[in-house]
C-alpha cells in the first residue's frame, strides 16, 4: 500500500479508562464501597473471584500512567471519577480526599499537554444509594445530579470535556435484567424502570451542571451497535426492529428527538416504568447537548424465533425480546467471543448523522481483548489487535469522508484492567499490567498507536 489516511487537523487521539476497572485502593482516600464491591464479593458472580480492589492499582500509580500516555503521544484521555470516592455514601458531604485525587490526576494530564476528558458515572454506584433502591428509585437521579454538580464545581476549572454517564444500556439491562453485572438484579420490569432512572439522572446533572456556569462541553457516552436481519423476510426484519429499539432507539430517540419510540413502548408496553415519563422528565432528558460519546464494539444480526418465548424465558439483557436470537457468523472474533466487524462502525456513524440532530460525534471506546503473552524479550505482539484498532480507523476515516463529524477517537483501553464480569483475565489494553508485579509494558499497538498519533492517521491509503 502506498500513501496515507489522514484524519482532519485537530482530531483528538485519545484512551480510556474507569476508576472501578483500574484505581484499586477501594478502602483507601475515605473511599466508601461501591455496588462493584458488593457484587464481586458473592462466589461466582465474577470470573475467578476476582475483584477491583487493587485493579490496575492506578490511585497511586497515575502519575508513572500520565507520564506513559504522554510517552505515546496521548492528546486527551478519558477517565471516570469514583461516585463513592466523592461521596462514600452517595449523598451528603463531599469527600476532600477524593476530589483532591481527582485534581492531582488532571493536573498531571495538563503538565503533559493532555486533555483530560472526565465521565461522571461508570456503574460504580456507590452501596449505600443501593440499599435505598439503587437506580430502581428514582431518588438516585436527584443525588446524581447532587454529586454531578459537586464534581463539576472541583474540577471546572481544569476540565472541559464531561460525559454524564457512560452506556446507561448495560447499568440498566446487564445490572437489572440478566443479572450478570452489578447489582445482579434479574427483573425485567426494574431494568426499564432503571433505564428511565438513568436519562432522568444524565437531564439533571446536566441542568445542575449549567446551573454553575456556561462552561461545560458536555455529552453522555452510549454503547451503539448496528443491528442487522439475519434474513430479507419480514420476522427477522421485525427482530431487527425490536432490538434496534431496547438497544439503541431507547436511549438516543429520547436523549435527540425528546421522546421513547412509540414502538419500543408498544413492544415494552407489559413491563412499564417508561409511561411515568413526564413531560418535564423528556424535557430534561432532550436538553441540547455538546458531544455524543459512542462506544462501539460489534454488530448484532438477529432472528426470529417465533416458538421461544418473548417473556418469562431465562434471565437476558433482552427484555420482551426472548423470541428473538443472536446470530454467530463466521467472522474472527476476539477473545471474548465478539466478532470483528469494522464496517459496523461507519454505518453506525452515518446513520446518527443522518437520523439524529448533528452534534460532534467522538468514538469514546473501540477495543478488542486478546490473551497477551510477553515473549522473551519482555515485548508484547499482539498484531490482532492491530489489526482490530487500524481496521477501526479506517472505518471511522470513511465515516469523515461521508460527512460526519467526527472528532475524535479513544481506545478501550489504556491499560489492562478489571473487565467487570471477566475479571483480569480479558486484556483490552494497548499496555499490558502484570497485576502481581503491577509493571507496565506497552505493547507493540501502544508503538503503532504513537506512530499514528504523530502521523495523524494510518499508513497505507484508505
Ligand atoms: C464497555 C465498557 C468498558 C469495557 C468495555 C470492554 O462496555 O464501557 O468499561 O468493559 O466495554
Amino acid at each position: 500500500m502506498t500513501g496515507e489516511t489522514l484524519f482532519p487537523a485537530g482530531f483528538v487521539w485519545g484512551a480510556a479508562t474507569s476508576a472501578y476497572q483500574i484505581e484499586g485502593a477501594a478502602a483507601q482516600g475515605g473511599r466508601g464501597p461501591s455496588i462493584w464491591d458488593t457484587f464481586a464479593r458473592v462466589p461466582g458472580r465474577v470470573a475467578g473471584g476476582h475483584t477491583g480492589e487493587v485493579a490496575a492499582d492506578h490511585y497511586h500509580r497515575y502519575r508513572q500512567d500520565t507520564a506513559l500516555m504522554a510517552d505515546l503521544g496521548l492528546g486527551a484521555y478519558r477517565f471516570s471519577v469514583a461516585w463513592p470516592r466523592v461521596q462514600p455514601e452517595g449523598r451528603g458531604p463531599v469527600n476532600p480526599e477524593g476530589l483532591d485525587f481527582y485534581r492531582r490526576l488532571a493536573d498531571s494530564l495538563l503538565e503533559h499537554g493532555i486533555e483530560p476528558w472526565v465521565t461522571l458515572y461508570h456503574w460504580d454506584l456507590p452501596q449505600a444509594l443501593q440499599d435505598r433502591g439503587g437506580w430502581a428509585s428514582r431518588e438516585t437521579a436527584g443525588r446524581f445530579a447532587d454529586y454531578a454538580a459537586a464534581v463539576y464545581g472541583a474540577l471546572r476549572d481544569r476540565v472541559a470535556n464531561w460525559t454524564t454517564l457512560n452506556e446507561p444500556w448495560c447499568a440498566a439491562f446487564l445490572g437489572h435484567a440478566a443479572g450478570i453485572h452489578a447489582p445482579g438484579v434479574q427483573d425485567p420490569a426494574t431494568a426499564v424502570r432503571a433505564a428511565h432512572h438513568l436519562l432522568v439522572a444524565h437531564g439533571q446533572a446536566t441542568r445542575a451542571m449549567r446551573a454553575i456556569d456556561a462552561g461545560p462541553r458536555l455529552g453522555i457516552n452510549l454503547n451503539l451497535d448496528p443491528v442487522t436481519p439475519a434474513s430479507d423476510g419480514p420476522a427477522d426484519a421485525d427482530a431487527a426492529r425490536r432490538i434496534d429499539g431496547v438497544y439503541n432507539r431507547l436511549f438516543l430517540d429520547p436523549l435527540f428527538r425528546g421522546s421513547y419510540p412509540a414502538d419500543v413502548l408498544q413492544d415494552l408496553g407489559g413491563l412499564g416504568g417508561l409511561e411515568e415519563a413526564g413531560d418535564d422528565d423528556l424535557a430534561a432528558i432532550a436538553a441540547p447537548l455538546d458531544l455524543l460519546g459512542v462506544n462501539y464494539y460489534r454488530r448484532w444480526v438477529v432472528a426470529a424465533r417465533p416458538e421461544w418465548p418473548r417473556l418469562g424465558g431465562p434471565p437476558s439483557p433482552w427484555v420482551a425480546a426472548g423470541d428473538v436470537e443472536f446470530v454467530a457468523s463466521d467472522r474472527p472474533r476476539t477473545d471474548l467471543g465478539w466478532e470483528i466487524d469494522p464496517s459496523g462502525l461507519d454505518e453506525l456513524l452515518l446513520r446518527l448523522h443522518t437520523e439524529y440532530p448533528s452534534l460532534p460525534l467522538y468514538v469514546t471506546e473501540n477495543g478488542a481483548a486478546f490473551d497477551d503473552v510477553p515473549d522473551a524479550k519482555g515485548l508484547v505482539p499482539d498484531q490482532a489487535r492491530i489489526r482490530f484498532l487500524d481496521g477501526h480507523l479506517r472505518a471511522a476515516h470513511r465515516a469523515i469522508q461521508g460527512g460526519v463529524d467526527l472528532r475524535g477517537y479513544f481506545v478501550w483501553s489504556l491499560l489492562d484492567n478489571f473487565e467487570w464480569a471477566e475479571g483480569y483475565a480479558m486484556r483490552f489494553g494497548i499496555v499490558y499490567v502484570d497485576f502481581p508485579t503491577q509493571r507496565r509494558t506497552p505493547k507493540d499497538s501502544a508503538r503503532w498507536y504513537r506512530e499514528a498519533i504523530a502521523r495523524g492517521g494510518l499508513n497505507g491509503s484508505p
